[in-house]
């Protein structure tokens, strides 16, 4: 049997960084983000096939990213049979703009579908924040907030959407400073920062109190209270980070961040964040997008406008 299924990226305001269980994904923070419209990670899943194969972009896949593919697909059923996984992002790959959670998501439903299951989208989260932890909240669009949860084995850690997609008409604005690979994946980021930072218990224990700090300025659309709470997560996850060793920024994140606080001192609402990657996402209100992309064209930023994107589907 195939299916295919289409995710959006999702881009946390509040972030997940660290884990409390590795082999789960089990997240040391709670985290909120949007989904994101436009960009999207199309994936097709034949279940039954003579080996399992993978393709990512039209380019056949081995190694370290194809094991993690074939490994989650056991997670999906444990008697599986090989299959075939055909991906395709609409947008770069593995640059820090999320590709990994659309395309968990994406894998998670097309899988699911394919095998003849019908997974809930709350055991979908489940099942791809394992292959990605990022990947919860991608399964439905709009505002969407991923719990740390309790248990120990992680079913009661997944997305929960929190607000619809038409309940607020921002616009994210992805201010591109390179398409290349991260020098360090999430995981590895993630462990050498909890190994490493003195900053991390404060990281950690700060928190809950961005969640409802952002979780109450959507609920009002008060784009200030949340680009502060958003920009806070950001830089103490950044410096965080930094503290073990770990810095995703380049002199044009910085020149980009410059820019946003310049904006902003002289009236124009943008507020940035930063993910495990040199770019940066603008968030600010619809009617204010065209003006800001052209201060960022004029220090030679690369720039796109989006939107609130939907729920991941089958098509
Ligand atoms: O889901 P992962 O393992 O790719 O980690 C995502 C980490 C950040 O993008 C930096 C933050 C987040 O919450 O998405």
């Amino acid at each position: 049997m195939q299916a295919t299924a289409i995710a959006h990226p999702n881009i946390a305001l509040i972030k997940y960084w660290g884990k409390r269980d590795v082999p789960l994904n089990l997240p040391a923070v709670p985290s909120l983000s949007v989904t994101l419209d436009t960009f999207t990670t199309t994936t097709t899943v034949e279940w039954g096939a003579p080996a399992d194969r993978l393709e990512v972009n039209d380019q056949p896949q081995a190694g370290r990213p194809a094991e993690r593919v074939f490994r989650f697909l056991d997670l999906v059923s444990s008697d599986r049979p090989p299959c075939v996984v055909r991906s395709k992002n609409n947008f770069p790959t593995a640059a820090g703009l999320a590709s990994s959670a659309s395309a968990f998501a994406a894998l998670a439903l097309a899988a699911d579908r394919a095998s003849g299951q019908q997974r809930s989208p709350q055991q979908l989260s489940v099942l791809s924040r394992r292959g990605s932890g990022s990947a919860c909240r991608s399964l439905w669009g709009g505002w969407v907030l991923w719990q740390r949860g309790a248990r120990e084995d992680g079913t009661d850690s997944h997305g929960e959407p929190l607000f619809a997609p038409d309940h607020w008409d921002v616009r994210v604005i992805i201010a591109l400073v390179s398409a290349a690979k991260k020098p360090i994946g999430s995981t590895a980021g993630m462990l050498l920062t909890q190994e490493r930072s003195p900053l991390y218990p404060g990281w950690v224990s700060s928190a809950d109190a961005d969640i409802i700090q952002a979780r109450q300025a959507i609920a009002r659309r008060d784009l200030q209270a949340l680009g502060a709470a958003m920009e806070r997560s950001t830089l103490k996850m950044h410096a965080t980070m930094i503290s073990a060793g770990i810095r995703y920024w380049k002199p044009e994140t910085v020149a980009v961040m410059e820019q946003v606080e310049a904006m902003r001192a002289a009236g124009l609402g943008a507020w940035y964040t930063m993910d495990a990657g040199p770019n940066v996402k603008i968030l600010c209100e619809a009617q204010d997008a065209a003006a800001i992309t052209e201060r960022l064209s004029a220090i030679g930023a690369t720039t796109q406008i989006l939107g609130v994107g939907g729920d991941a589907r089958i098509v």
